[in-house]
């Protein structure tokens, strides 16, 4: 009865139109069914809460091999074995045990690179780059595989960036590619140290190879299992071994320092020599010989300060490898590199807590409020990003108050809101996200207003945090605004005076 007289009394009020929810997807939990694929043994995904890592050590390998003239190469991932088989050496635990190697259709045997250089050694001579002035200075970042025990450090598929530089056997370049690998390391914020040797060329390893022998036949009881195929297949690798009791013989084994030729020595001795003139810290390191059949005279691996004798360590690792271009079919070409372990890097990173700049965010958002003020923003964010705004927006969503939300949290410093009268009036809200001052600008003039405003200095974010509650109300208010209607509030004002009267009567 009250509601009929209200309504004979006054013609009833446009009633606002409820705040519609959020239209973000609330997605169903997975269905019980056959388990979900996991990834393989020893390989990851990096998520985006890494990338901030992989960017600041990606960026920083980019940079440096941009200043030394290191022009990046990229080969393919998948390569005839027989590649690796001569350019790393057959009795190498790498081509014997660590190859991800299968034949294509059953025909031809391929292989997964388990590192760059004797790929890029390869493109070098592919591409007659002995033919160009030299040295040839190449630089590599990419996915390599190895079929190892995964643990802490070890995985199977693991990056490496790393430079390469062909066509010059002074010892100055040997110091400079050290330098470089370690500066990379040091920038970032580590404090790291070059273990470094050398195994001299193929004429004194031969004589050392014999000397080696001689000690460790008459010590063969006493070695492990692998380091008695070592004596056979690889002696020099008899070094590498980390068991305790190999690690107590090796510390009386002759070492090949003493018995690098005049030739060897002398590089040797200038490469530590110019080592010094560049600060670099580094170790002697006589048993350090690498696994790879390629090298010649220096070898080195750098390793984080504090645990310089830790299994994977080694953060870098490189060395001069002069024969390898001829191996593989090329003309005589002295070489020397190396190849950072990015993953290494990163968890080193974390685990000194090394500080890491936070990627770009987005400096603005687009908040809209209904259909026709989302087709303006889907456009405008075309405009700002060509200007090279960084913005975010959630387009689908139709809800204010979630929209700011999103927007406080990002931390953006600016949100252009548009809504109907807006669009109506050819105009935009620009809100300054510390201040939460808005500003009406010409919608066609928002681009030049906003560039305006973030060519200058950003504030502190200090600002209270925009309150739900307010954001609640503005949200009302533009909605009201969009359908011309009055705010709540009055209507809600005007109903109490209303009902004592209908009682009364
Ligand atoms: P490498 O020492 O075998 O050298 O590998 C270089 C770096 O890759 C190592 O120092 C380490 O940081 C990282 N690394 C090696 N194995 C793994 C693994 N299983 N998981 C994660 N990280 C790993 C080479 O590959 C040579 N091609 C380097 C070179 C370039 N020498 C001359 N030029």
């Amino acid at each position: 009865m009250p509601k009929v007289i209200k309504k004979l009394v006054a013609p009833p009020k446009p009633v606002a139109p409820p705040i519609p929810p959020p239209t973000t997807e609330v997605l169903p939990k997975p269905k019980k069914g056959p388990p979900t694929p996991q990834t393989l043994r020893g390989m990851k995904d990096i998520l985006p809460v890494d990338q901030k890592y992989w960017s600041l050590v990606r960026r920083k390998a980019e940079e440096l091999a941009d200043v030394y003239g290191f022009q990046r190469i990229d080969t393919p991932i998948l390569e005839e074995t027989a590649l690796f088989v001569r350019g790393v050496g057959k009795a190498t635990d790498m081509v014997e045990k660590e190859m991800f190697t299968f034949l294509d259709l059953g025909e031809e045997s391929m292989t997964l690179r388990p590192e760059h250089t004797a790929p890029i050694a390869r493109a070098f001579i592919n591409h007659g780059m002995w033919n160009l002035p030299q040295p040839i200075r190449l630089f590599d970042w990419g996915p390599v595989f190895r079929h190892e025990r995964p643990q802490a450090g070890r995985y199977r598929q693991f990056t490496q960036g790393g430079m390469e530089l062909f066509g010059d056997r002074h010892p100055v370049i040997d110091a400079h590619l050290i330098h470089v690998a370690w500066s990379l390391l040091k920038e970032i914020g580590l404090e790291v140290l070059v273990q470094v040797n050398s195994i001299g060329d193929v004429a004194s390893r031969e004589v050392y190879k014999e000397k080696l022998l001689a000690y460790y036949r008459t010590k063969r009881s006493a070695i492990c299992e692998n380091c008695k195929k070592r004596l056979l297949k690889n002696p020099m690798r008899l070094l590498d071994c980390k068991e305790d009791g190999c690690v107590a013989i090796r510390a009386e084994a002759p070492q090949i320092v003493d018995h690098l030729n005049e030739e060897s020595k002398n590089h040797f001795v200038r490469v530590l020599e110019y080592l010094d003139e560049l600060q670099v810290p580094y170790q002697l390191n006589p048993h350090l010989v690498r696994g790879l059949d390629y090298y010649t005279h220096t070898v080195f691996e750098i390793v984080s300060a504090d645990e310089s004798d830790a299994a994977q360590a080694a953060l870098a690792g490189g060395g001069r490898y002069d024969g390898l271009i001829e191996t593989l079919g090329g003309p005589p070409t002295p070489a020397c590199g190396f190849g950072w372990g990015i993953e290494r890097i990163i968890l080193k990173l974390k685990e000194k807590n090394v500080p890491v700049p936070e990627l770009p965010m987005a400096e603005v958002y687009l908040a809209q409020l209904g259909e026709p003020a989302r087709r303006r923003m889907l456009a405008l964010f075309g405009q700002l990003r060509v200007e090279g705004i960084r913005v975010a927006e959630n387009f689908s969503r139709d809800a204010l108050k979630a929209q700011l939300e999103v927007a406080n949290r990002l931390g953006v410093r600016f949100t252009l809101i548009l809504g109907q009268k807006e669009v109506l009036d050819g105009t935009i809200l620009i809100r300054d996200m510390d201040s939460g001052i808005q500003e009406i600008v010409d919608f066609k003039k928002v681009v030049p207003a906003l560039k305006k405003k973030l060519a200058q200095p950003a504030l502190p974010r200090g600002g209270a945090p925009v309150e739900p509650a307010t954001l609640v109300a503005e949200e009302e208010k533009l909605l009201f605004e969009e359908a011309k209607l009055e705010p709540e509030e009055k209507i809600e004002e005007k109903e109490p005076e209303e009902k004592p009267k209908h009682k009364k009567a």
